[in-house]
């Protein structure tokens, strides 16, 4: 059996709802599937876009949308199986991902950017394993535990202060900083209630006492002179977390030579073994010319939003085109800036003021997202600036970001 090109590359492009059409299938179409899906439209791709529920974001601009439990390996199997895409583009990590690597296998799609390492990077003890152990990277000390007592133990070895994590979550849901033997006990109840699927595991890290973190953007696409899969740098993302949420971020973060050299040489063994085609979000902690690897996502990166703004491509442009097998470009336009923009409130079709005030701002763009539902602490938006440097630019885009009033419109 051939395998057909539109799954390893895009010698040609089809016409939409056409039976030549280059169909991608999004597992997952929040803010960031949003984006990437507009991307794959302008280049006249065929989009599904899949989610837990109704009128997500990328729904809202996709060819067809559907409402599936995209942990259930069946239900995942039979839409595949109805819809036949030529690419699977996992856009969030809660996703049965045994049943991509069964997909993959059997030759019915291929997924971004491999089955494997969707695998991988959903489970925090995958990936670290694989980034210290395998790949000798530089990481945060850790342990893995299964119980409070071996988490003490855990914590014996590592010391304080140390962070504690489930190893199935995200946006820094279950996390704790431990400063002493009180914390204890409380982390562990905390990544029991908060941790994705409760498999009762965490892990402990030593405590990075870092200047400043980073997104290593690191792209895997075709160079056009060979088609040989090549490693491509965006410059570096400096961003803000507050309780494992990212609120604000810039583009480019000024760093010493060495740091750049170790962060892009770290970033391209991660993204390596991990294979296939894609753009990643390489997580690094920073102190001088230290450099520690923490984690990494096999797709389009929150804190990358703001390559909305700066870069000729932003990241979700450079995700379809990796993906389809064409070239991509790096380069930063200019400086600048994201903010977060929250709900504010929990209530179902909220509305927003004061976005006028926030695109009079000099420089400053906004997205919002199309949420049904606002929740207090959920990202309904993100305002971008561009500047004279990064400093400018963070300050137009919060000032951006304040000005949007999420307000009730019962
Ligand atoms: N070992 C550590 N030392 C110092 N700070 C840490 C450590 N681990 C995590 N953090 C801080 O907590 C943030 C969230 O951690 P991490 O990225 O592991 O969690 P997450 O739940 O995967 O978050 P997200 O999904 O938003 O990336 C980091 O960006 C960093 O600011
Ligand atoms: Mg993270």
């Amino acid at each position: 059996m051939q395998t057909d090109p539109r799954r390893t590359g895009a010698t040609r492009l089809g016409t939409p709802l056409s039976p030549n059409a280059t169909r991608v299938m999004l597992l997952g179409a929040g803010e960031l599937g949003k984006e990437v899906i507009i991307a794959l439209q302008r280049l006249g791709v065929e989009v599904i876009a899949v989610d837990r529920y109704a009128n997500a974001p990328g729904h809202q601009v996709a060819h067809r949308a559907h409402v599936i439990d995209m942990t259930d390996a069946a239900a995942l199997r039979a839409l595949v199986e109805k819809e036949q895409p030529h690419l699977i583009v996992p856009e969030i990590e809660a996703i049965a991902t045994e049943a991509l690597a069964d997909i993959e296998s059997a030759g019915l799609a291929t997924v971004i950017p491999t089955a494997r390492a969707t695998q991988l990077t959903m489970n925090r003890e995958g990936i670290r394993r694989l980034a210290a152990e395998e790949l000798g990277l530089p990481t945060s000390p850790y342990a893995f535990a299964q119980s409070l007592d071996e988490m003490k133990a855990a914590i014996a070895k590592i010391g304080f202060p140390c962070v504690v994590k489930p190893v199935m979550s995200s946006s820094g849901k279950g996390q704790s900083v431990l400063k002493s033997d009180a914390d204890v006990e409380p982390a562990w109840n905390y990544a029991m209630a908060g941790g994705r699927v409760n498999h009762g595991r965490v892990i402990v890290e030593g405590f990075i006492d870092f200047e400043y973190e980073i997104t290593q953007l690191t792209v895997r696409a075709a160079d056009p002179a060979s088609g040989e899969t090549q490693t491509y740098f965006c410059d570096p993302i400096g961003h803000v977390q507050v309780a494992g949420d990212y609120v604000e971020s810039w583009q480019p973060q000024a760093m010493s030579a060495a740091a750049l050299a170790k962060s892009r040489d770290v970033a391209a063994k991660v993204v390596t073994a991990l294979g296939g085609r894609g753009l990643f979000g390489v997580e690094l902690f920073v102190r001088g010319d230290d450099v520690w690897f923490s984690e990494v996502s096999p797709r389009p990166h929150d804190t990358g939003l703001v390559t909305l703004a700066t870069q000729r491509f932003s990241e979700f442009e450079l995700h379809a085109r990796a993906i389809l097998g064409l070239p991509v470009d790096t380069a930063l336009r200019a400086p600048g800036a994201s903010a977060v923009i929250y709900g504010g409130l929990d209530e179902a079709g909220i509305a927003f003021e004061g976005v006028a005030e926030a695109l009079a701002v000099p420089g400053a763009d906004l997205r919002l997202f199309g949420k049904p539902e606002s929740f207090v602490k959920r990202r309904m938006g993100v305002a971008l600036a561009t500047g004279a440097d990064t400093g400018e630019a963070r300050e137009r885009a919060k000032l951006a970001a304040s000005k949007v009033r999420p307000v009730s419109a019962r």
